[in-house]
């Protein structure tokens, strides 16, 4: 408290600059560190998944969108424009009988007299911003359809085109049969445009349409059965040096109001047209081309741990009404599908889900360790599902931790009892905290773990700090982020107690945003960090082993000072809107020169598609001799040092 205090004050007036010490001991190892830190929690919320990372650029590809829980944000001809030539001379409607496959009921049926019917989709930049799909000049398209006709004669072609149909690529024809045939292509773009993608389908009798897609030849994960992901997504994430991934949600996971909207991975996985969509309670739907094969193939190729998160028998609690909690028998046989989810990610290709990740390209196991039962969940009910839950997992794969849920709230009654009930049944699960706060609590609350008895093991599975909502949204500018990295300083002194933590959001659309702030935004073509993402990235690009004893003679700052067995790490925070002059005393670090990063610039300051990189780590120097080192600390910055030991 007091230290929050002193830098109130040092926020209020404006002090020339006085000198800091810093002490540090790197022989005197005081708790060892947690390896799995720094994570990622994502999330299909403002179109992460689809219409983000999940590389489809077109928006519902099998006019399967009925979103129940969001009826004005998605239907059946979401995202489509039809038109005939001559007008009236052609009919469209959707049909069900004999579908592409059972999951996928919906397609549509074109009927033409006379002319010709154009089927025009625009993908996912809507609304306000540019209309259409961003092509890029010379980057190639693999584009597929189903086809099925009933006595036609003519052709369908295909091509991305502007929004007047003009094409901006060769366009491809095809000849439907009479069965549901899927027909490949690929297109090459001749300029940048916002595009459009073009069916026309001309001639005479009738043509059923159904699952197409449009992805960019360049992404993640071409033979994945999904069909892959956005390559510079991707690489924004790889760049945070994940330790683990926690997917699908948040809420997403438990599903909202109905258990029609329960995320069941079952339906996520095998091959993409057969995947079951479902409305996304943020908004849109979920294709599931990103769905759980999919999600372990990411973890891997980001070289993370894969933290699936199921739901607990209750859809979101947060929202009402919901339909009743499942009761104790049903909480039992959905035990078997969670047990079914392991083997899928674990079992040998002799078993029957092991078998099926086998076929879907993965014959050898994922490398799953942990299962979350339950996002935000807490009460008695809750607790009592967990145990149910937990129970069967433990018995069946020892090895796996559960992670349990201890609700959605930083502070009082409804953590506490939380904690009560899971540190008398649950003392050998991990627990998971979730909480958003004002950007100052993280600060005043950087000593939160010190508390915690040792033994105890948190997963801090989504926080960030909220900045005050300035228009429509809450800014992620760098006075959060530092607010972010303050703490940190306090979860890294704590990690023996915290074992993982993940910022959350993860990644927002612009112009889609259901929530803010986040970490990553995008567009059609460009990624935007933020300075919270460049937090998250010095950070996790420094975790050391261990913690070393360190003090620091001006409590208006906040750090940590950590080891490798080559390297010592120091990190610090200063909030305040002047520069500190630092001196470094260090034990047991080599002569010669140490490096730095900082982030810093103005507290209000954010980072746009304009302006990328306004705020944006910068690389240094630090001469160190005889353990003794001098920085000077911007107003307003985050720098971490690193020196070689001797
Ligand atoms: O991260 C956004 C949402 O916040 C998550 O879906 C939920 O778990 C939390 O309330």
């Amino acid at each position: 408290m007091r230290r929050v205090l002193l830098w109130l004050l040092l926020m209020l007036l404006p002090l020339t600059a006085q000198a800091a010490t810093l002490t540090a001991d790197a022989n005197d190892m005081q708790r060892e560190m947690s390896d799995t830190l720094y994570g990622l929690f994502f999330e299909d919320i403002n179109c992460a998944a689809d219409g983000g990372l999940y590389a489809e650029l077109l928006q519902n590809r099998s006019f399967e969108y009925e979103n129940i829980l969001n009826p004005q944000r998605a239907d059946h001809y979401t995202a489509w424009r039809i038109n005939t030539t001559p007008e009236g001379k052609a009919q469209w409607s959707l049909m069900n009988e004999s579908p592409l496959n059972e999951s996928n009921p919906t397609y549509l049926r074109a009927s033409v007299e006379e002319g010709s019917l154009r089927l025009m989709n625009q993908g996912f930049a809507t609304g306000a911003l540019r209309g259409g799909i961003a092509v890029q000049e010379g980057q190639s398209y693999d584009f597929f359809i189903y086809l099925r006709s009933q006595g036609f004669s003519g052709c369908v072609t295909a091509a991305v085109t502007d929004a007047g149909g003009n094409p901006l690529c060769e366009s491809v024809s095809f000849t439907p049969g009479e069965t549901w045939t899927k027909h490949t292509a690929a297109f090459t773009a001749a300029k940048d445009a916002d595009a459009w993608l073009c069916i026309t389908i001309q001639g005479q009798g009738s043509v059923d349409v159904d699952m197409l897609s449009l992805m960019p030849a360049d992404r993640v994960g071409k033979d994945w059965p999904g069909g892959g992901l956005r390559t510079d997504l991707v690489e924004a994430l790889k760049a945070l040096h994940p330790a683990f991934l926690r997917f699908p949600g948040g809420c997403v996971a438990e599903g909202s109001y109905t258990r029609d909207n329960e995320y069941n991975w079952k339906h996520t996985i095998g091959p993409v047209e057969q995947r079951q969509e479902n409305p996304n309670t943020w908004g849109g739907m979920q294709t599931y081309g990103l769905g759980y094969y999919e999600y372990f193939c990411l973890a891997e190729e980001l070289g993370a741990l894969p933290l699936p998160v199921v739901h607990a028998g209750m859809l979101c609690q947060a929202r009402e009404p919901r339909e009743a909690d499942y009761t104790l028998d049903e909480v039992r046989a959905y035990a078997q599908d969670i047990l079914d989810l392991i083997e899928f990610a674990i079992g040998g290709a002799d078993t029957t889900w092991g078998a099926l990740r086998a076929d879907m390209g993965h014959p050898e196991p994922f490398d799953l360790r942990y299962i979350a039962i339950g996002n935000e969940n807490w009460g008695t009910g809750y607790f009592t599902r967990y145990g149910i839950l937990s129970k069967a997992v433990k018995e069946k794969y020892p090895d796996i931790t559960c992670i349990v849920a201890a609700g959605p709230v930083a502070e009082g009654a409804l953590i506490n009892d939380s904690w009560n009930n899971i540190r008398a049944k649950f003392a050998d699960s991990l627990v998971d905290e979730h909480y958003y706060m004002d950007s100052l609590w993280f600060p005043q609350h950087v000593n939160r773990y010190d508390s915690y008895p040792r033994t105890t093991q948190v997963f801090l599975g989504e926080y960030a700090a909220h900045e005050p909502v300035q228009g429509t949204a809450r800014p992620s500018n760098l006075r959060a982020a530092l607010c972010e990295a303050a703490y940190l300083t306090g979860i890294e002194r704590n990690s023996d107690v915290v074992r993982m933590a993940a910022y959350a959001p993860l990644l927002a659309r612009e112009g889609q945003a259901d929530w803010t702030p986040d970490l990553i935004w995008f567009n059609g073509t460009d990624v935007l960090l933020t300075p919270s993402y460049y937090v998250q990235q010095m950070f996790s690009s420094t975790l050391g082993d261990w913690v070393v004893a360190s003090f620091l003679d001006d409590e208006s700052l906040f750090h940590v000072v950590t080891r490798t067995e080559s390297s010592v790490q120091v990190k610090v925070v200063n909030l305040a809107e002047n520069e500190v002059p630092l001196t470094l005393r260090l034990n047991g670090v080599a002569d010669g020169e140490g490096k730095t990063t900082t982030l810093s610039g103005e507290m209000k300051a954010t980072n746009s598609f304009v302006k990328p990189l306004k705020i944006a780590p910068v690389e240094g120097a630090c001469p160190v001799q005889d353990g003794t080192a001098e920085a000077l600390l911007p107003a307003c910055s985050v720098t971490i040092f690193e020196f070689p030991l001797q």
